[in-house]
């Protein structure tokens, strides 16, 4: 069995969670299921990031203690994690014990090897992004870029990670390790950022100005930078469990460099250890034009299109409008266009005739399929090009285009009951159309069955459903279910099943889903 072991970026838990961090672990969660469907032995793990200066300043706000604060905060992410089907293995918070741990004995070894040293820290720093600037980061006419949020200016003895030294070392790992940033144009990038000097980082602040983190272990007066802790996560959760390296470190494409290309495999060098196999960087959902995000307020609340639409309306959605590594606009007119013409008309469709017809004509038992001419025959074919070509889109995380295939399934199995039309055939006393008939309802039911299979680790709940209305349940090995066949000769199939209610043309929204 093939380890696999994938991980998201640990959310700053200073606010509500919007439709990006939803996507995230989503895109993960779905990544995850299909490696089990494989057959890969995984590990998923997804977390909070509950230290730094950001997360103290808003329990400040709130007149809260800050370790109270994340408590509530963390509950609220994960929480929505667990409503989204996210299927973690592990949820690690930063302020745990045994997360803490780590970070101050890979500091102590650090330290202890002098890749840690004193010195005067001058500089500008970004609270929103947690990050230092540099003079190269201002916008051509000296201020600072919209994506920093406020920025402060820093003068204070501190403690630096010999970053620049294995500058050359970082050059030649990516040079030789082409497939490391997924997409592969992210690599191109991040190679073009390292053709500037790195400086040394700075991993500490003192605790007069930032007193929630972990403090260093060679000198309490300070606690770690939050990215120096945060992103030893990864690492600390797994580190009893021999699982290290991960196969993919999945995030968002702003922290990218220099976080996860550049500070990431410096640091686990240092320590001695290998990189994660791959870093997977996804885009951005926008709004109006702009990233979504907690600061700036403008996100979607992703619980209210649960609650109208389902859970799997909505991680359909998110799959089936990002193309991986891209950006893309969120509006609620696109989630309703999707909604309605892909699952409520296509798949919602299917389901409705297979179970209403077979009820209706045969007493509700999927009977076996008798011949098989022209259209049984493209049919089959059409399946086999489809499970054929998405299966390697879901390898490559082009989910989009995967279920875009499935759809065009959907819409010819659809159409084949236009064309085969059983509602004609259910009028004719003819031995050969009953013939037809009872091939047709066998061929609709086993395309449904199929579809959804191929769909399972985006809709895991609507697929387990459908599967029951078919009165199927299906075997332990999930590629072995792709086949075209006729398993569900003899079931009993259930009367109706509302999957994806239709929004009202008055006020485009659907009743509450079943
Ligand atoms: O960066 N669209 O936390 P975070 C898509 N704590 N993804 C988005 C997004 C959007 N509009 N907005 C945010 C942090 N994200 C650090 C990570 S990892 C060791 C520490 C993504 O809460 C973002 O790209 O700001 C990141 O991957 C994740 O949500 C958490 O963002
Ligand atoms: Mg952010």
């Amino acid at each position: 069995m093939k380890s696999f072991y994938i991980t998201t970026a640990i959310d700053y838990v200073n606010g509500a969670p919007h439709v990006g961090h939803a996507y995230e672990k989503v895109l993960t969660d779905v990544i995850a299921r299909f490696r089990r469907q494989m057959g890969d032995r995984v590990h998923f793990l997804t977390g909070a990031d509950e230290h730094g200066q950001k997360v103290q300043a808003s329990a400040r706000k709130q007149g809260v203690d800050p370790q109270r604060y994340v408590d509530e905060t963390s509950a609220q992410f994960r929480a929505l994690y667990d409503r989204l089907g996210v299927s973690y293995d592990d949820f690690i918070r930063t302020t745990e014990p045994r997360h803490k741990q780590v970070v101050r004995g890979i500091l102590q070894q650090l330290f202890d090897k002098g890749e840690i040293y004193r010195a005067e820290y001058r500089g500008f720093y970004s609270t929103r992004q947690e990050q230092f600037l540099q003079e190269k980061d201002r916008n051509p006419d000296g201020t600072w870029p919209e994506i920093f949020g406020e920025v402060t200016e820093i003068v204070e003895p501190n403690y630096f990670f010999q970053l620049k030294k294995y500058q050359p070392w970082l050059v030649e790992f990516l040079t030789a390790n082409q497939d490391f940033i997924f997409p592969h144009y992210r690599q191109k990038q991040v190679l073009e950022f390292l053709k500037e000097p790195l400086n040394d980082l700075c991993i500490s602040r003192p605790k007069e100005r930032l007193e929630w983190g972990i403090p260093l272990p060679f000198d309490e007066g300070y606690v770690t930078y939050v990215w120096f802790d945060a992103l030893l996560n990864y690492y600390s959760a797994v580190v009893d469990k021999g699982l290290w390296p991960a196969t993919w470190n999945l995030i968002g494409k702003d922290i990218l460099v220099p976080p996860h290309a550049v500070y990431w495999p410096i640091m686990l060098k240092a320590a001695g250890l290998p990189p994660p196999q791959g870093l997977l960087v996804h885009g951005w959902w926008l709004q109006s034009g702009a990233k979504m995000s907690k600061s700036t307020g403008g996100g979607v609340n992703p619980l209210a299109l649960v609650d109208e639409f389902g859970v799997d309306a909505f991680r359909y959605f998110l799959l089936r409008e990002m193309n991986v590594g891209q950006d893309s606009e969120f509006t609620r007119e696109q989630f309703l266009v999707r909604y309605n013409s892909e699952l409520a008309n296509n798949l919602g469709n299917l389901v409705n005739r297979t179970l209403n017809m077979t009820t209706r004509y045969v007493g509700g038992v999927v009977p076996a399929p008798e011949v098989s001419e022209e259209l049984e025959k493209s049919l089959h074919a059409l399946w086999a090009k489809t499970r054929d070509e998405v299966l390697p889109l879901c390898e490559g995380f082009q989910f989009h285009t995967a279920l875009e295939r499935t759809m065009v399934f959907l819409t010819e199995t659809n159409a084949y009951v236009e064309k085969r039309a059983p509602f004609r055939l259910a009028k004719s006393a003819d031995a050969r159309d009953q013939a037809l008939l009872r091939t047709s309802l066998a061929t609709m039911a086993e395309s449904l069955r199929l579809a959804v299979a191929l769909m399972q680790q985006v809709t895991p709940t609507a697929t387990a459903k459908i599967n029951a209305v078919l009165g199927y349940t299906p075997g332990a090995h999930w590629r072995d279910e792709l086949d075209w066949g006729s398993r569900l000769t003899g079931s009993k199939v259930a009367a109706s099943l509302v999957l994806f209610p239709r929004p009202t043309p008055t006020d485009k929204t659907p009743a509450k889903p079943a």
